[in-house]
């Protein structure tokens, strides 16, 4: 069987509507960068492509310094070790696993506090509860880029003189009040997934104001390797490649447009889905310009079916939703133990994990498709 048999056999089966779909540059646009590769040699090892792509986020995302990494959780893993946190980190358990992982994975021991029942972000109030002697830091999750109370958190670590780290996976290109929302905190760390708003397949980068603390995770990054002859501190292997840079600017070009379309997309849900008894949306206030990245809705007890009866109705349907975060963090057994994980403490987050729904939503849904979904929605015992 040659290669080209093996990329035609069928698909694995898939909704016909999925939840997301990855954006892509044209194939052509990345040629010209693979060629490029395959000359120089350079795969990896901070590349020319690597450089490059630091250079326009900082420009694109108006951010003073960027360090690329593999992914996400690995870059807040690097954050934590440079920063030397290794005791308590306060955090949401309304996240995606990996940033709770990644606080273990660098030594140090998650406390999870009690989400805002509005933003389904990280509660100041919580937190403020939950800070002892203990706590080194703040792990906050802009969650579906729509931003954390800032101003709330910033006060609460200034206060107790420690790191407010933003976990900005979802937040590609989110301004609050004009100011990129990666320049908030002491660093923040953004996924580029392949199902985020950009993307470089798997990917990621740190953000700050300190370029010492940028330099320290893009050392730590090269497994602490500060020269032929030095390692000072034990690092891992979180470098990005030169093909996963590439196509990161391949698609750069495209992004703006992609993030209007969604935005397009948001505006025909909340249109077509206003005035349904028994849905709330999440939705950034106006001094936020967003980018579309998800869009939830929470299904409250006045709607006439359960939030997990509304999947299954549009999974019935052919169209993919996604409980997104469910189960929360501390239902996983790992986690489950932990002191701070209490039925009681985490009343909002484990309401939000029971009602929350995220319809489909990527810049190439189609608005008769998009129309069939609120019509779903809007009727589900049709
Ligand atoms: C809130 C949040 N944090 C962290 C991550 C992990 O990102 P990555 O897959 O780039 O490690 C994700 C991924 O979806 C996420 O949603």
């Amino acid at each position: 069987m040659s290669f080209s048999d093996l990329i035609h056999l069928d698909p694995p089966p898939v909704a016909s509507v999925p939840v997301t779909r990855p954006s892509l540059p044209p194939l052509e646009d990345l040629l010209p960068y693979l060629q490029d590769i395959w000359s120089s040699g350079q795969l990896t090892n901070g590349g020319f492509y690597v450089n490059r792509l630091e250079e326009e986020l900082k420009v694109y995302l108006d951010v003073p310094n960027v360090s690329l990494v593999t992914n996400c959780t690995l870059g807040i893993l690097l954050a934590l070790r440079a920063l030397g946190i290794t005791g308590e980190v306060i955090t949401s358990p309304y996240t995606f696993v990996g940033s709770a992982n990644a606080i273990v994975l660098a030594g140090a021991t998650p406390v999870f506090a009690d989400i805002d029942p509005m933003t389904l972000n990280l509660s100041p109030k919580a937190v403020a509860e939950q800070i002892t002697e203990r706590t080194q830091a703040i792990l906050a999750v802009h969650c579906y880029g729509i931003p954390c109370d800032v101003e709330a958190l910033q006060a609460i670590a200034d206060r107790h003189s420690i790191p407010l780290i933003y976990d900005a996976a979802h937040c590609f290109g989110v301004k609050v009040g004009g100011r990129s929302i990666l320049d908030y905190g002491t660093c923040s760390i953004i996924s580029f997934h392949a199902t985020k708003v950009f993307n470089t397949f798997e990917g990621g980068a740190v953000f700050s104001s300190n370029p010492q603390l940028n330099q320290a995770i893009r050392r730590l990054a090269n497994n602490g390797i500060i020269d032929e002859e030095k390692v000072n501190d034990v690092g891992l292997n979180a470098k990005m490649s030169e093909l996963r840079a590439a196509i990161g600017l391949a698609q750069l070009p495209y992004v703006s447009d992609e993030i209007a379309k969604r935005l397009t997309l948001v505006d025909a849900y909340l249109e077509g889905l206003s005035g349904v008894r028994g849905l709330r949306f999440i939705q950034p206030p106006p001094n936020v310009a967003h980018n579309g990245y998800m869009f939830p809705i929470i299904v409250e007890a006045e709607y006439p079916i359960t939030r997990d009866m509304l999947y299954e109705n549009l999974k019935k349907n052919g169209i993919s939703a996604r409980r997104y975060f469910y189960p929360i963090v501390t239902d996983f057994p790992p986690f489950a133990d932990a002191p701070s994980a209490g039925l009681e403490a985490l009343a909002v987050a484990r309401r939000a994990a029971k009602s929350v729904l995220c319809l489909p939503l990527f810049p190439s849904l189609d608005s008769a498709v998009q129309k069939h979904i609120i019509e779903i929605v809007r009727n589900p015992l049709r």
